[in-house]
Parts: structure tokens; C-alpha cells; sequence
């Protein structure tokens, strides 16, 4: 196996202190994932960075919401129904998740209403008519974001509960219209939390590939 890289160390924290991450450290992340490919050099995505006191705000906003049971959905919705493969990787993951944390599952299922304790709250947004290429590119991007992050020693977490709140996120930036946000992508320093440590598997190769020669 390669050496141990950035690929293989990275993984999701649902905890993080209150460290911030320095603003020059976080454009440094992103311009290095801005190298990502995309179609003809699209690079249909744009970030909106919350930090110090934008963060803790939208933070707190967006627990207010959920105690509320304020009913939202991501601008980009997930499906209604998963096709068969992913379906039984998110079921694997959902039972091995709730078997590590045992007693304690409560806490990484409430992780999300205050995002995580992130101290930097990155929204991606790509063009409401996107093709899937623009996604898949989004996709790219992101992905750099996080291995930039954790090749600098900084922690993240992807998620789709950043972005479950548009409205609020739209009152914090300046937003076209015709942006829809896709993403959120949490960066800051992990706590101790047992289930910052949560380790995920991959499928067997096999399920994923096929060579013929
Ligand atoms: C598009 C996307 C959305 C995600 N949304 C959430 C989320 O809302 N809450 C959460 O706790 N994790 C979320 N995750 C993190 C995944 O659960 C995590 O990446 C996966 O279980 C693999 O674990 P790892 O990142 O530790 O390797 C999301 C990841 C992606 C790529």
C-alpha cells in the first residue's frame, strides 16, 4: 500500500472544538482544492464561508429551527428512495454506527442541530440548472477540500444538515437566486467524542469494480 496519505486518514468529526481555524489557512485549503477537474474546466462551484460570529449565529439559528420543528429541505433534495446498492451501504453504516455508539447514539444523532460545534462552515453552491457533470465536479471539489483540510492537520465533516436551512444561510450571505446550495462542509479541530472516532468501512472491491483484460 502507498504511503499513509490524506485519503486514508481522513475521516468524519461530528465534534469540534472551539478552535478556530485560521481564515488564512481556510483560503489556503480551498485554493489548493480549486485544482479539482471539471468538465472543459467548469469549476461550476462557488463557497460561502461562515466563521467567529456569522458561524456561531447561524449555529444557534439553526437549532432554534429544529427545537421549533421548522420543516426544511436542502435545496438540492436527497431521494425519496436509494437504489438497492447505496440503500444497503447507508442500512450497514446506520447499524454499525448505532452499535459502536451503543448507550450514546443520541448524542451523534443530535450532533447536527448545533452543526457540530463547527467553527468554519463552508456552503458549496453550484448553478440551479447544473447537468450532473456540474455535481460530479462539485463533487471533485469538495472531496479536495477535505483532503487540503486534513494535509494541513484541520478536521471536517460533509454534510447535508449544514445545508437543511437555506433560508437562514441565505440571510447571512449574499446568495444569487439562481445558486441553489448543495452542500455543507464543517472545518475546525475534533474534541475526544467517542464518536469523532467512529471508523467506517468500505464495500469489498469486487462490488465496486470489474477489470477485463
Ligand atoms: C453528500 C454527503 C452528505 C452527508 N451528510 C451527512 C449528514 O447530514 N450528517 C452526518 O453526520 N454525516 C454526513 N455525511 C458524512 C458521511 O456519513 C460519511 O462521509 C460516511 O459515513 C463515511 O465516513 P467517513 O467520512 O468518516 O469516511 C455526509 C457525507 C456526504 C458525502
Amino acid at each position: 500500500m502507498a504511503d499513509e496519505s490524506s485519503q486514508l486518514t481522513r475521516h468524519s468529526v461530528r465534534n469540534f472544538s472551539d478552535k478556530p481555524v485560521d481564515t488564512e489557512l481556510i483560503k489556503e485549503i480551498i485554493a489548493e482544492a480549486q485544482h479539482a477537474p471539471s468538465w472543459e474546466n467548469a469549476q461550476p462551484w462557488k463557497v460561502y464561508v461562515a466563521v467567529g460570529e456569522t458561524a456561531r449565529k447561524l449555529r444557534e439559528a439553526n437549532a432554534e429551527a429544529i427545537s421549533q420543528g421548522h420543516k426544511s429541505w436542502a435545496e438540492v433534495t436527497p431521494p425519496q428512495a436509494w437504489a438497492d446498492k447505496p440503500q444497503q451501504n447507508i442500512t450497514y453504516w446506520q447499524h454499525g454506527m448505532a452499535a459502536y455508539m451503543g448507550d450514546d447514539v443520541q448524542s451523534f444523532r443530535s450532533a447536527g442541530q448545533k452543526l457540530y460545534n463547527a467553527p468554519a462552515i463552508l456552503y458549496i453552491t453550484i448553478p440551479k440548472n447544473s447537468t450532473n457533470y456540474s455535481a460530479y465536479d462539485t463533487g471533485a471539489f469538495g472531496y479536495g477540500i477535505l483532503l487540503a483540510a486534513e494535509a494541513h492537520g484541520v478536521n471536517s465533516l460533509p454534510a447535508y444538515s449544514f445545508a437543511r436551512y437555506p433560508d437562514i444561510v441565505r440571510q447571512y450571505f449574499d446568495i444569487p437566486e439562481d445558486e441553489a446550495i448543495l452542500l455543507g462542509i464543517g472545518l475546525g479541530y475534533a474534541t475526544d467524542a467517542k464518536m469523532n472516532q467512529l471508523q467506517t468501512k468500505r464495500e469489498p472491491l469486487d462490488a465496486a469494480l470489474q477489470i477485463k483484460d
